[in-house]
């Protein structure tokens, strides 16, 4: 073939783990509810910033210093990132990978998550807990989109790595890892039932 691939975007969609996914979830999305009901400020910012939706994001957002079951999620996660680092050819200079921030994200029906990334973290990620039959996915962005001036548009039947966006499903159990310069975004959701997500920051030093 005359056309190769380079700089390659790189997304990492792994099961947390191959067991007892269940009871964990169960625990963890009992603490985001009660998290909800006891953060009143993290309630007033999402009313002005998370409009219809709940996320500890701004408040609570160091849960792995305050909550086993975070400190334990912290655990599962970590050998995961360092696995993604692994897999781009990352050296890290012989550092450890670290959790800098963890936060809680709950959608009911008609919240939304508009187009971000994350500063100031090199891998960062979400963990699905809860994900109701039809509930938006993780959209990604085409990090060259502003760079294409006058390319023209892909075709219908483009093949899925050449298209300008990917979604990946919310699937509760499954965590997904990207690099954090990455934008994204959460689409409404369209379901009259809740969808709880816990996003997170990784930095080495
Ligand atoms: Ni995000």
């Amino acid at each position: 073939m005359p056309t190769r691939t380079w700089f390659p975007t790189c997304i990492y969609h792994e099961p947390l783990q191959r067991n007892g996914l269940e009871k964990f979830n169960t625990e963890l999305a009992d603490e985001c509810r009660n998290l909800r009901d006891y953060d009143a400020a993290g309630r007033r910012w999402s009313a002005k910033n998370y409009p219809g939706g709940y996320t500890s994001y701004a408040s609570l957002n160091q849960l792995h210093k305050f909550s086993s079951t975070f400190t334990g999620l912290e655990r599962k996660l970590t050998g995961h990132v360092r696995r993604f680092a692994t897999q781009l050819d990352m050296d890290l200079r012989g550092r450890a990978v670290h959790l800098t921030d963890i936060w809680v994200n709950i959608m009911p029906e008609h919240a939304a998550h508009s187009l971000h990334l994350h500063p100031l973290s090199f891998i960062s990620g979400t963990y699905y807990v809860v994900t109701p039959r039809g509930c938006p996915g993780l959209k990604f962005e085409d990090p060259r989109l502003s760079k294409f001036m006058a390319a023209p548009p892909k075709t219908t039947g483009a093949r899925p790595a050449n298209r300008p966006h990917i979604t990946y499903p919310a699937k509760a159990g499954h965590l997904i890892l990207f690099e954090s310069w990455l934008r994204h975004e959460v689409a409404a959701n369209r379901m009259a039932a809740e969808r709880i997500s816990i996003s997170f920051n990784y930095n080495w030093s």
